[in-house]
């Protein structure tokens, strides 16, 4: 069976937007200039983390800095882009930081996954998407190792074709989520083919639908369904045909006039508790930019400034084998 763990179930292609920070194009954020300037600072703090502990080291250091990078954006977006925190843009980001970081705690990210119909939401909710495919990624093993099931198997026959009846459900949980959650929606564009490629390989898919005929993936095997309400898992050659449409932001129900989390507000990332105060919220547009959380820190270091939370002397990302020790001034690998 080929699964890459570090893939992690995550591999949503990034298409060609009009941005000019990250994903964002950041005139329509509340606060353009304190967002792109944190974005600067998250910047140097990556290039300075590179830098300085990943010379000879494994591609695992450069994706460590890169969650550091990405769960500063977070904060970048909480505090300066507010009003954007359900668009395709901030998803992206989420994305990446659930991708850089390994094992993320996805239930404290700041406006994620999106509620339906959000203001200025995307066109699919990719958040909702990707906690369906981890749910059934992480559900493989548990599918696999089932004490009770493999109890009542008889022979090794059976074992084998319960254990394909597992990957079975698992690779169709992870398609059907994207034609079932965003059926309208390029699948490309929600990393189908990344996921063709890297879980797919050495393992007899076409053949799955059989075994999805013979078992059911709720309520014999424990997944969860891949998109709420729908318990069919689609078999090779049962998919709805593929959507067709960029991903692109909606306008959804009403208008983002202030945070929905609060002005203020704390969230979780690498077992660091992180500080964010939203800019702007009077109404003003840039005037309140004094306020930025990047901009509250000790100030003369990027790395201070990109970590609005960090009130004690010293936080620790531990990410996967590495430690960073994120300093007020530096980062050090141990
Ligand atoms: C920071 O780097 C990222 C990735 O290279 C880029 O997309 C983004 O626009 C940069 N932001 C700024 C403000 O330089
Ligand atoms: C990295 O490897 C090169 C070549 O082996 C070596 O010359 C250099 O000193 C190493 N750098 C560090 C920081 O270990
Ligand atoms: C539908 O999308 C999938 C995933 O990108 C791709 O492999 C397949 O070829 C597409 N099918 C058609 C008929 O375009
Ligand atoms: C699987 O079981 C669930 C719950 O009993 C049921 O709603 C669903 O229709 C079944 N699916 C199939 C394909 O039989
Ligand atoms: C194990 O399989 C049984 C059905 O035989 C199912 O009810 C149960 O939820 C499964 N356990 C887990 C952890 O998935
Ligand atoms: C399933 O949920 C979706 C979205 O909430 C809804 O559009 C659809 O009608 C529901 N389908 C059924 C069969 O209830």
């Amino acid at each position: 069976m080929a699964r890459k763990s570090l893939l992690f179930g995550f591999a949503i292609a990034k298409s060609v937007r009009a941005a000019d920070v990250g994903y964002y194009i950041s005139s329509s954020c509340i606060d353009p200039s304190g967002f792109s300037s944190c974005y600067s600072n998250a910047n140097s703090s990556y290039t300075d983390c590179v830098n300085s502990n990943c010379e000879n080291q494994s591609i695992d250091c450069i994706n460590a800095c890169e969650c550091v990078r990405s769960t500063d954006y977070i904060d970048c977006a909480a505090s300066s882009c507010w009003n954007q925190v359900y668009s395709c843009e901030y998803q992206l980001t989420v994305s990446d930081f659930i991708n850089f970081c390994v094992n993320p705690d996805l239930t404290t990210i700041p406006y994620w996954p999106p509620p339906d119909n959000a203001p200025i939401g995307c066109s699919c909710p990719i958040g909702k998407v990707q906690l369906s495919i981890l749910s059934d990624v992480a559900h493989l093993d548990m599918c696999t190792n089932n004490q009770t099931n493999l109890d009542e198997l008889l022979s090794e026959d059976d074992i084998a074709n319960y254990v394909d009846a597992c990957t079975c459900c698992y690779q169709s949980g992870i398609l059907s989520a994207i034609y079932d959650i965003c059926p309208s929606t390029l699948p490309s564009l929600l990393g189908a083919d990344t996921y063709f490629d890297s879980l797919f390989t050495d393992t007899d898919w076409e053949s799955c639908s059989v075994y999805l005929k013979a078992y059911n993936c709720t309520s014999e095997l424990g997944f969860s369904s891949p998109a709420g309400n729908m318990t069919d898992y689609y078999g090779p050659g049962d998919f709805p045909g593929n959507g067709t449409l960029d991903l692109f932001d909606t306008k959804g129900e009403g208008e983002m006039r202030t945070p929905a989390s609060g002005s203020v507000f704390t969230w979780t990332a690498n077992g660091v508790a992180r500080t964010v105060s939203a800019v702007g919220v009077t109404g003003s547009v840039i005037g309140g930019a004094s306020a930025t959380a990047a901009e509250t820190g000790s100030g003369t270091t990027t790395l201070a400034a990109s970590t609005p939370s960090d009130t004690s002397a010293a936080s620790v990302f531990e990410v996967g084998l590495w430690r960073l020790f994120v300093v007020s001034a530096a980062m050090l690998v141990f």
